[in-house]
């Protein structure tokens, strides 16, 4: 079982990420909790150069996708793989789907380049997806209240409007895999929704 989480900056997708390894934990189950960009150590170094706002020249679009798709790569092969053929379940905080909303409904770039990077390099879409949706003001204050912003977190709330739109029109085309969650409740109701689509 593979499960992304996926929505726009400070929509709690961390809390409901806890919440569910807990759960399967104790249900005596296996599970790995990762992360993207990042989860091995090559692929977090990719993740702090897409992070750090301290460039003295603008990282382009397609230089973004890219080292994205580096990380990613290097995290398939390296933990999701294994840990699925493994019969284990993985909890992965965003996968390609924040590819879409960041940089092809965000920065502008097209479907057509990340429709091939899929097709090269990703072998396994996640089981479920879970989209946390919740207006962004809601969620840049909490961005801003953890502290120093990151190259992303510092965009304007329009590029934010852009992503969420990203994430709406995945939902829209694949509500099977893709399930909203109103992130604008308790994390205890969103866990229970969250559980709720499991079953
Ligand atoms: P994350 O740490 O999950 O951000 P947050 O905790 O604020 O939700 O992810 C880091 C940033 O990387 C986030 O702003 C979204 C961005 N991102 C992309 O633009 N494309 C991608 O493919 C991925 C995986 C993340």
């Amino acid at each position: 079982m593979f499960i992304s989480f996926e929505g726009t900056e400070g929509v709690g997708k961390t809390t409901l990420i806890r919440k569910l390894h807990d759960y399967y934990i104790e249900q005596g189950k296996e599970v790995v909790l990762t992360r993207e960009p990042g989860g091995t150590p090559l692929a977090e170094q990719i993740r702090s150069l897409l992070l750090s706002v301290n460039h003295d020249e603008k990282m382009n679009s397609d230089t973004e996708l890219l080292l994205m798709y580096a990380a990613r790569a290097q995290h398939l092969q390296q933990v999701i793989m294994p840990a699925l053929n493994a019969g284990k379940i993985v909890l992965c905080d965003r996968f390609v789907d924040s590819s879409y909303a960041y940089q092809c409904a965000g920065r502008g770039l097209s479907k057509q380049k990340l429709k091939l990077l899929n097709e090269h390099f990703v072998e396994k879409m996640p089981d479920v997806t879970f989209w946390l949706d919740a207006p962004i003001e809601l969620g840049m204050n909490r961005a801003r209240e953890r502290g120093a912003l990151d190259r992303f977190e510092q965009e304007k709330v329009s590029f934010f409007e852009k992503v969420r739109s990203g994430f709406a029109e995945i939902y829209r085309i694949e509500p099977d895999r893709m399930r909203r969650l109103d992130a604008t409740q308790t994390p205890e109701k969103v866990f229970e929704d969250a559980l709720g689509c499991l079953k």
